[in-house]
């Protein structure tokens, strides 16, 4: 039997601006993960994907009606085909489950196909390289996301925080020294697709505007990027807080996720904000060790559904 997981994300700053060009900084979550067990089956029985979380099984020669099969087998013979492995001749059973919420802008689909690749390779006694893993993923989140920037795929396969410009080659860094984020997740289903949709309108109804405020956006991530570099938390704490309030300028915000930010600011938070593609999803705070139970707990009392935690080192 082997056993291979992967982490969830989150966007540290710079959504919605990055579709505009602008960098965003997204991090792992290590503490939340999606997890593959893989166990050899008698001859002739082929290539079972179960997936726990949907309570479903999957053949991986087989169709299905749901969405759900395609991005799993699609990982499975994928990696399969870079290993050089015909899927003809393996009997496997790969039991997958996760930890990762499912559309709350944390990365559920990229987790768990990374832990699948991650789990092939290790399984079949081959190695796989961060980039190669990536690359795999990537394809996936094609069926996954339609236009994916590739920014998911880097920041789980490599398992570090990403400096990420559209188009361009991810930029992995290390933080100058831990740096602690509660996440809070209002329970309210995100639909990225829709807030992208709606930033989009109103930047073509105003152009200039738009254009001025994700700038802005961008000079906040480069002076996050230093901040997390040197380890500054109170440089990092005001990016975020100015980062959720331009958010909120271009209407991606809401009040679940106001309350949540005000809530862990006024507990001591040095900064929170949004992330992901807003509207609902998660939101997250700075802390410390003297502030974090106290944070952790105000999130709890302002309505937040659960409150995971991370660590970047
Ligand atoms: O909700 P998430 O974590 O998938 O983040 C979306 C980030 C956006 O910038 C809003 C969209 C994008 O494609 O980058």
């Amino acid at each position: 039997m082997t056993t291979a997981s992967a982490a969830g994300k989150i966007i540290l700053l710079g959504e919605h601006a990055v579709v505009y060009g602008r960098p965003a900084i997204a991090a792992p979550v290590s503490d939340v993960r999606a997890a593959v067990e893989i166990k050899t089956l008698p001859i002739g029985e082929g290539i079972i994907i179960e997936a726990c979380d949907l309570d479903r099984s999957f053949r991986l020669d087989e169709s299905y009606e749901t969405d759900d099969a395609l991005p799993l087998q699609t990982t499975v013979r994928n990696t399969l085909q870079a290993l050089a492995i015909p899927a003809e001749t393996q009997n496997l059973r790969l039991i997958v489950r996760s930890a990762v919420p499912i559309a709350r802008g944390m990365g559920s689909g990229t987790a768990v196909a990374t832990a699948i690749v991650r789990a092939l390779a290790q399984h079949l006694g081959q190695h796989l390289t961060a980039r190669a893993v990536s690359d795999l993923v990537y394809q996936t989140e094609l069926i996954l996301h339609g236009t994916p920037s590739g920014i998911d795929n880097t920041v789980v396969a490599f398992e570090q925080p990403v400096y990420f410009v559209k188009g361009q080659q991810a930029d992995i860094f290390w933080v100058g020294r831990p740096i602690t984020f509660l996440i809070a997740d209002t329970g309210i289903p995100s639909k990225t697709r829709d807030t992208v949709h709606d930033v989009r309108q109103r930047w073509l109804a105003d152009r200039a505007e738009y254009e001025a405020i994700f700038d802005r956006i961008g000079a906040v991530v480069n002076d996050a990027k230093e901040a997390l570099a040197a380890g500054d938390a109170l440089m990092l704490g005001r990016c975020m807080d100015e980062n959720h309030r331009l958010l909120c300028e271009i209407g991606v915000s809401c009040a679940e996720l106001d309350r949540l930010v005000e809530s862990a600011k006024s507990a001591g938070a040095s900064g929170a904000k949004l992330s992901g593609g807003g509207r609902g999803g998660c939101m997250i705070a700075l802390v410390d060790e003297a502030s974090r139970d106290r944070v952790a707990a105000a999130l709890m009392f302002a309505g937040a559904h659960n409150v995971m935690v991370t660590t970047l080192r």
